[in-house]
């Protein structure tokens, strides 16, 4: 595995694979590294069979390890969010990745943050985590857009856990990137249901407890929807049980989204859904989501 921290040695390195016939396949990451980050790592070296070709070319990857401060707010968690570059390497070694990319902040924004090629996420980017986290989106686009814009990828790879950040970066890569295929790893979780996290390391026993009963309830609330019970009714009895079973869990929103448009959906709606849920447990936030067919 090659690491590598400057923009020039990446699209060195790419532009060598690309000669080679490989697909260039990137997924991004904030670093500190579990399970979750190498499913994503997995299913990138998965490759896929481009239409009209005979058979799946050999994938590149790239995983950026960036903590982006564009997509923190003021009194966020940017400084203290975990930074294991060491370990995460350990990690990318022996999942077999090609390219570990980290970059310091100059290298990603060489003309200063201000000045960076700022995205505006639009409207879905206004409810739920834009909503609890002003900016957070656009930030997360801008550097987003930056790291395709270097790596060029065909492919990249991003956790379903963050539903919002996956279709926001659907809906710029379909206007931004044809042709580039963003693929959606599925959350990957710990035995009681938590989903995998690099913020689940600063939850003590007694937060974990809320934890998992935040994932019971996300999940009992799917079923009931699943088997027809009228959404508002379901969402605000969950809120209220999580109120009573859960009242160190701050909880921010339990919200059901069409899957096509992200929307809050209406009474009547049927399709495909997704159900997402937030909550500040201590000083951690903490999100989820289940897909819902109703
Ligand atoms: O999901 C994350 O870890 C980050 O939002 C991402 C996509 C790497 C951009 O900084």
């Amino acid at each position: 595995m090659l690491t590598l921290h400057t923009a020039a040695d990446l699209k060195s390195a790419v532009h060598t694979a690309r000669e080679a016939g490989r697909e260039i396949v990137l997924v991004p990451t904030m670093g500190a590294l579990h399970a979750g980050h190498l499913s994503l790592v997995e299913l990138a070296q998965a490759g896929r069979v481009l239409g009209g070709e005979t058979g799946p070319r050999l994938p590149f990857v790239i995983v950026s390890v960036f903590v982006n401060p564009l997509q923190f707010g003021v009194g966020e968690d940017f400084d203290r969010y975990p930074r294991t570059l060491e370990a995460d390497a350990k990690l990318l070694e022996g999942a077999g990745a090609d390219v570990l990319f980290a970059p310091d902040v100059d290298e990603v924004y060489p003309q200063g943050q201000a000045e960076a090629n700022h995205k505006k996420a639009g409207k879905a980017a206004e409810i739920l985590e834009g909503h609890a986290r002003p900016g957070h989106f656009d930030g997360m686009l801008t550097v987003v857009a930056r790291l395709f814009d270097l790596a060029e990828p065909n492919r990249a790879v991003f956790g379903a856990k963050d539903a919002q950040q996956l279709f926001l970066v659907r809906q710029m890569a379909a206007q931004d990137y044809p042709g580039l295929l963003v693929q959606a790893a599925p959350t990957v979780r710990e035995a009681s249901g938590l989903a995998m996290s690099s913020r689940n390391r600063f939850l003590s026993t007694d937060d974990l407890r809320a934890a998992n009963t935040l994932n019971r309830a996300l999940r009992q609330a799917v079923l009931e929807l699943e088997a027809g019970a009228p959404a508002s009714e379901v969402l605000n009895a969950h809120k209220l049980q999580l109120e009573a079973d859960a009242p160190q869990a701050k909880l921010d929103y339990l919200q059901l989204v069409s899957a096509n448009d992200f929307e809050p959906v209406s009474e009547n709606f049927h399709g495909s859904a997704i159900l997402l849920i937030a909550a500040k447990i201590g000083e951690t936030r903490l999100i989820d989501n289940l897909e819902v067919l109703i």
